[in-house]
């Protein structure tokens, strides 16, 4: 079985567990759509740990315990560098592209949540519970030799993304962060390589256009986001990322990868120290 095809099972298999919620007796609605709301964490529920308060300040409820970070890139923008970048500043682990499959998980969730419309709200917190444990189990990270790496932030990058899946990550993992990478110049990202291997490859107008729906999405998502274009690919920058990403270390270099997303510490060169 494929990474992807295992990663879905195990999602589906989550979901199942999920479905088993709506199983039992429905208890009458109390006017959910209002409340709801008050349980995508953004409510009063006000328990939180020191650290989650740093990661999502104004983020309320369980739900924030757990740490997330994306990355939302538009492709052939520098995402596997960003990302081997990232996965050298402590604590945070991200995974390679996905293939959206979190949009699976989102699209399955939206659907079950309609269908819980007439539960109560602990049921519905419920299930934005259990789809954030499958996601937090889906991207546990690999073990790490001598532990030399703690991970607290689990996330991963991805190209494509749409409005279900923020709207999911704002329901159920609301301690999350952004990172949104694109390029300035389209023209150059048009030329690139890989578009050109394809047979209709997007012109400058379209990336353009892609560009401004991904920094809307960001933008509408709420959550705390980072900009960086690949023309602002520098060691000074990288370390005011690893600042914002809460971490002292700072960047010596840029490691120029293009290996598709496989992250391999061992020939890393670049260290935030
Ligand atoms: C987003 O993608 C997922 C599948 O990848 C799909 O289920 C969902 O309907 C899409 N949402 C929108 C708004 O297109
Ligand atoms: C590029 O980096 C500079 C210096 O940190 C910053 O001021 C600028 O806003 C960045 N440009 C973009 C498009 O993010």
């Amino acid at each position: 079985m494929g990474r992807v095809q295992l990663y879905l099972f195990v999602a589906v298999l989550g979901m199942m567990q999920v479905l088993l919620l709506f199983a039992g007796p429905r208890s009458k609605s109390d006017g959910l759509a209002g409340t709801a709301a008050s349980n995508t964490g953004h409510g009063q529920n006000p328990r939180q740990s020191k650290e989650g308060l740093q990661w999502c300040p104004d983020c309320r409820g369980e739900l924030c315990a757990r740490k997330f970070l994306f990355i939302v890139a538009t492709g052939r923008s520098g995402s596997s560098t960003l990302m081997n970048m990232v996965n050298q500043v402590p604590g945070i682990f991200l995974w390679g592209e996905n293939h959206g499959a979190l949009g699976g998980i989102a699209g399955m969730q939206e659907r079950f949540l309609k269908a819980a419309q007439d539960s109560s709200d602990a049921r519905r917190a419920e299930l934005l519970q259990s789809s954030q444990d499958v996601v937090w189990e889906w991207l546990t990270p690999p073990t790490f030799q001598n532990d030399w790496k703690r991970v607290e932030v689990r996330g991963f990058k991805e190209i494509r993304w749409n409005e279900t899946m923020v709207q999911f990550i704002r329901r159920s993992l609301p301690c999350s962060r952004l990172i949104f990478n694109f390029r300035l110049d389209v023209e150059a990202q048009s030329h690139s390589d890989f578009f050109k291997r394809k047979q209709r490859k997007p012109g400058a107008e379209a990336l353009s256009t892609i560009t401004d729906k991904a920094a809307a999405l960001v933008a509408r998502s709420g959550l705390p986001a980072f900009q960086l274009p690949l023309e602002n690919f520098s060691a000074p920058e990288f370390t005011r990322l690893a600042r914002w990403l809460g971490a002292d270390c700072s960047f010596d270099k840029v490691y120029n990868t293009n290996t598709g997303g496989s992250m391999d510490a061992a020939t890393t060169d670049a260290r935030c120290l």
